[in-house]
């Protein structure tokens, strides 16, 4: 039975108990269902007077370097504080998360400034006082846990490089070992004379593991007494996506939703508590043994910015996304410049665009060549600065930086911090920014925020959203909905709001800094929260064409949206639809202006059995999209149950041939010949 005709003999079978005056039957079946069958129904216009383009940047992704999304996450790198620079400048320095293997009377381990790159002068030296035979079983050293354990994979290879320097013969054990030493995954040795280490030497090496821990260390071991000196050291798996160094399955994650913008690499992470621990595209460029690294102080981490400049702008190559660079605008948290000393910084900005889109002659574009990308990389957006519209030196700082760009790159998009989404800009951009985090009833209600935003001004870049807070915890199917709600009016608004990305984008939990996110993960394992696979129900929509619809009904915890889309060369419609609310709800569907026959073609629904319900490692795909064929029968009305606290999307495969030809109402013809 379909949904329209179980509807109608449920409607028959009440009528005939009430008339009969079997009341308990009525009440039974009746009340509770009169109450529940709320019947909402989706005009759709499907005619191509009011169809209208959805921009193909609508959907995207933010990555900041927040909860070690990057070091310690997507970057693959397996060493943390690979140079030493972590613990400060001030020798001796903190070297954590180097630790020590064997005690005071066997082992002496400081830090000095004796490195062979300028710009990272802290290395580590060991004094190992043991030898042969009074060394405790398994020689004495140092060891990297990486990021709360590193993933060490049977059959895979490691490339490991470190630079040494010593003063006599060493042999020194480096090896991959389960986290308390006991069992050894993969091993190597060096052994080297005296002669070939007076001075610094690079030493590479490719281990091989022969089995798995995904909470093991690297280390470095010796029982021959004598100074050896250590200074960057990098363990990269070999399996990283393209060899570009991104972590495979969190890359996945974010490739299969399709994105198409990447916004980069933040948030406060570009602005930094202060100035000084801002993040610096210069700072991280070239070879990585030059890079100085650097503490993010507002999320209280330090990064090696092996993932810097260049790879963030291959990470989005990779992704097929359009890079959207966010730089610093000489503003911190705490700090700023004024605007008659701001121009270094715009200087920065414009060096950091030539470093992108210079030819490979170029100062900066010849950098990117040497990197290996001679191709400029395609960047058309850039925003200037992060949430800092209300600092006095904003406006000032702004449009310097605003003259200074579209003078040298006329075509870039500029996107300012300043929400024009209720009044108009006082200062030029091509977007401006909106954030919002907020409880999940109110971002569903937000859904019709751009409803009435002025249509002549910069187009919106909902670049964070997310239901936080109580409603979200570390991230639920309550938070979910909201945003989908949120998601769907976006959809409809977007001949204004052009892009659109949720944030933050990933957490290790061994870090969270922020809450809830879209992808949890730890060194071996990960999973989406119901945020995430909101996300994958908007994968058609960029470049997509919007439908016309409107709601009638009791809609208040109802919101919709009709699209149509091409694949492999067939139409389709998708309608979307969450219900918010604890009854299931019958949604109609109605389409006029299309002369059209159509066919069930996919369902996906995303819902579980509490609202309050979340993902986690031990049940990663609890509420994840159930998707199946739409089974329809032949019908005038097009019915579909939405299921209490649920997103539901309904792909309608369309025999298209027949477009009804519209009569040109007044409106069209006025817009048409103005
Ligand atoms: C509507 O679309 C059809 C099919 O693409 C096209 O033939 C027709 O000219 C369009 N009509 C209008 C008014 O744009
Ligand atoms: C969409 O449909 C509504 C209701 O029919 C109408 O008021 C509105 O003007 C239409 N919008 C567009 C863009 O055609
Ligand atoms: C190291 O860990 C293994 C497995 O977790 C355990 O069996 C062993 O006792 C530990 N060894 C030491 C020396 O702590
Ligand atoms: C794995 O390799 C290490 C280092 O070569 C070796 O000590 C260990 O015995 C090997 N383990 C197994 C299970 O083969
Ligand atoms: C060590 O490095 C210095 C400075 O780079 C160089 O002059 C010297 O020849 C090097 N010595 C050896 C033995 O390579
Ligand atoms: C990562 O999470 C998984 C699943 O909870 C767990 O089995 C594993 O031990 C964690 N890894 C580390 C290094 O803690
Ligand atoms: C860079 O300069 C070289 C030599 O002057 C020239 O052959 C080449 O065409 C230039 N490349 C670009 C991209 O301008």
């Amino acid at each position: 039975m379909d949904m329209e005709t179980s509807w109608r003999f449920l409607r028959s079978v009440c009528l005939l108990s009430f008339i009969l005056g079997s009341f308990s039957v009525y009440q039974t079946l009746c009340l509770v269902d009169a109450q529940e069958d709320a019947i909402v129904t989706l005009q759709v216009d499907a005619s191509n007077v009011t169809r209208r383009p959805i921009p193909e940047t609508l959907f995207g992704i933010f990555f900041e370097e927040i909860n070690h999304a990057g070091a310690g996450g997507l970057w693959a790198e397996l060493v943390s504080n690979r140079g030493f620079e972590a613990g400060g400048q001030i020798i001796p320095s903190n070297i954590w998360p180097w630790s020590i293997i064997g005690d005071e009377s066997s082992i002496y381990v400081v830090t000095d400034r004796s490195s062979c790159f300028e710009r990272n002068k802290i290395a580590l030296r060991m004094e190992v006082l043991c030898d042969s035979n009074s060394c405790p079983l398994g020689g004495v050293g140092v060891y990297n846990p990486g990021y709360w354990g590193m993933n060490i994979e049977e059959g895979k290879k490691y490339k490991v490089v470190l630079y040494v320097r010593s003063t006599g013969d060493i042999d020194v054990s480096v090896s991959f070992t389960s986290s308390n030493g006991s069992v050894t995954l993969a091993s190597e040795n060096i052994i080297a004379l005296a002669s070939d280490l007076l001075n610094w030497t690079k030493k590479e090496m490719l281990l091989e593991a022969n089995g798995t821990d995904n909470g093991a260390r690297l280390q470095f071991t010796t029982t021959k007494k004598g100074s050896i000196w250590f200074d960057q050291v990098s363990a990269m798996p070999m399996d990283t996506y393209k060899g570009h160094g991104f972590r495979n399955d969190l890359f996945q994650m974010m490739v299969d939703l399709k994105p198409r913008f990447i916004r980069f690499p933040g948030g406060c992470f570009v602005e930094g508590d202060w100035l000084g621990n801002a993040f610096r595209w210069k700072e991280t460029v070239r070879a990585w043994e030059e890079r100085p690294g650097h503490y993010g102080d507002v999320w209280k981490y330090w990064t090696d910015d092996g993932l810097g400049h260049f790879e963030f702008f291959q990470l989005a190559e990779d992704l097929g996304a359009s890079p959207i660079w966010v730089f610093n605008n000489g503003i911190s948290h705490n700090d700023q410049v004024e605007t008659k000393n701001v121009m270094p910084f715009v200087q920065e900005a414009i060096d950091g665009i030539e470093f992108a889109r210079g030819d490979s002659n170029s100062t900066w574009g010849s950098v990117r060549a040497a990197m290996g990308h001679p191709e400029p990389f395609e960047l058309k957006y850039v925003a200037v600065g992060n949430e800092d519209c209300f600092k006095s030196y904003y406006r000032g700082n702004y449009l310097e930086f605003y003259n200074a760009i579209k003078k040298a790159y006329p075509d870039i998009k500029i996107i300012s911090n300043c929400d024009a989404s209720a009044k108009p800009l006082d200062h030029p951009a091509d977007y401006f920014d909106y954030h919002i985090y907020t409880l999940a009833r109110d971002l569903f209600s937000k859904s019709h925020d751009f409803d009435n935003t002025p249509r002549n001004g910069p187009k919106a870049f909902v670049s964070e959203y997310a239901v936080n807070k109580a409603d979200a915890k570390n991230g639920n199917l309550l938070a979910a909905l909201g945003e989908a709600a949120f998601l769907l009016g976006l959809e409809k608004n977007s001949d204004i709001v052009e892009m659109v990305s949720y944030a933050p984008l990933f957490v290790n939990t061994n870090d969270r800094r922020w809450i809830p996110d879209a992808i949890v993960f730890n060194s071996s394992h990960l999973y989406g929260t119901p945020s995430y696979w909101v996300q994958h129900f908007f994968t058609e929509s960029s470049g997509a064409t919007l439908l016309n619809s409107t709601l009638k009904g009791k809609t208040s915890s109802v919101e919709a949206s009709a699209i149509s889309f091409q694949t492999n060369g067939k139409d389709y419609i998708q309608i979307k639809a969450v219900n918010f609310g604890e009854q299931s709800v019958n949604l109609k569907v109605a389409v006029t202006g299309l002369m059209a026959k159509f066919y069930g073609s996919k369902k996906k629904v995303l819902t579980s059995a509490s609202v309050m319900d979340e993902n986690s490692f031990s049940n990663p795909n609890m509420i994840v999209p159930q998707e199946s064929l739409l089974e329809m029968t032949e019908q005038e009305d097009l019915m579909f149950v939405l299921p209490p606290h649920s997103f539901s999307s309904f792909d309608l495969l369309t025999e298209s041939e027949n477009v009804i030809k519209m009569p040109i109402s007044d409106s069209y013809k006025k817009t048409s010949t103005m």
